[in-house]
């Protein structure tokens, strides 16, 4: 076998799992987003997904606090928003404004969608018992919007230290899955 070990601090580089999400949050008024990749299918219908949110980032407190946020999911035209959204904190600043991101009201949800991603989702948490020990949070998807006019959105996809993919060509295969 010509494969080399590899290192168990890189093992994240082979399974993030993308597409880059970015989460708004909102409390007493304020609004924030934050960048992730950590984030998990967990049901088809109603649509669960799994989180990972640092307790060390604002959004693990209002998210705490509120639970509710939204989904938003970028494409590569708004790359160095989304980065810039997982770069800073937004204790101090406002992230809205700093990236010029345009909010919209969430029809269910305190949280407001970001115009600029081409697909939001209102969720709500329900399960945080596992957020102290794993910083893990279960979200119910309770609305989901997309814009019609993007056919095929290339989002972007996270390696690790700095390196992206964008989604590319699209391939169809005999798959059993839904
Ligand atoms: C590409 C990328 C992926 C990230 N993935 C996660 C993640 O899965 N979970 C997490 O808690 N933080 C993740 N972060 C870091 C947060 O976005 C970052 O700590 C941010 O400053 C938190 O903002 P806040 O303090 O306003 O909540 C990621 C950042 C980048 C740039």
């Amino acid at each position: 076998m010509s494969k080399r070990s590899f290192p168990l601090s890189e093992v994240y580089r082979l399974l993030e799992p993308g597409p880059v999400i970015m989460i708004s949050t909102a409390r007493k008024g304020r609004a924030n987003v934050m960048t992730m990749t950590w984030q998990t299918m967990i049901d088809f219908e109603p649509p669960l997904v799994g989180l990972i949110v640092s307790n060390r980032n604002h959004t693990f407190d209002i998210l705490k606090a509120t639970k509710q946020c939204v989904i938003n999911i970028p494409t590569a035209k708004i790359a160095k928003q989304a980065i810039g959204c997982g770069n800073t904190t937004g204790r101090k600043i406002d992230k809205f404004e700093k990236f010029r991101l345009t909010r919209v009201p969430a029809s269910l949800v305190a949280a407001p969608l970001i115009a600029e991603c081409y697909a939001n989702l209102e969720c709500r948490v329900v399960d945080a018992r596992l957020a102290e020990k794993y910083n893990f949070f279960v979200v119910k998807v309770v609305k989901a919007w997309i814009d019609p006019a993007e056919k095929s959105p290339r989002t972007l996809h996270h390696h690790g230290k700095g390196v992206f993919t964008i989604d590319g060509k699209r391939i169809r295969m005999a798959s059993k899955m839904p």
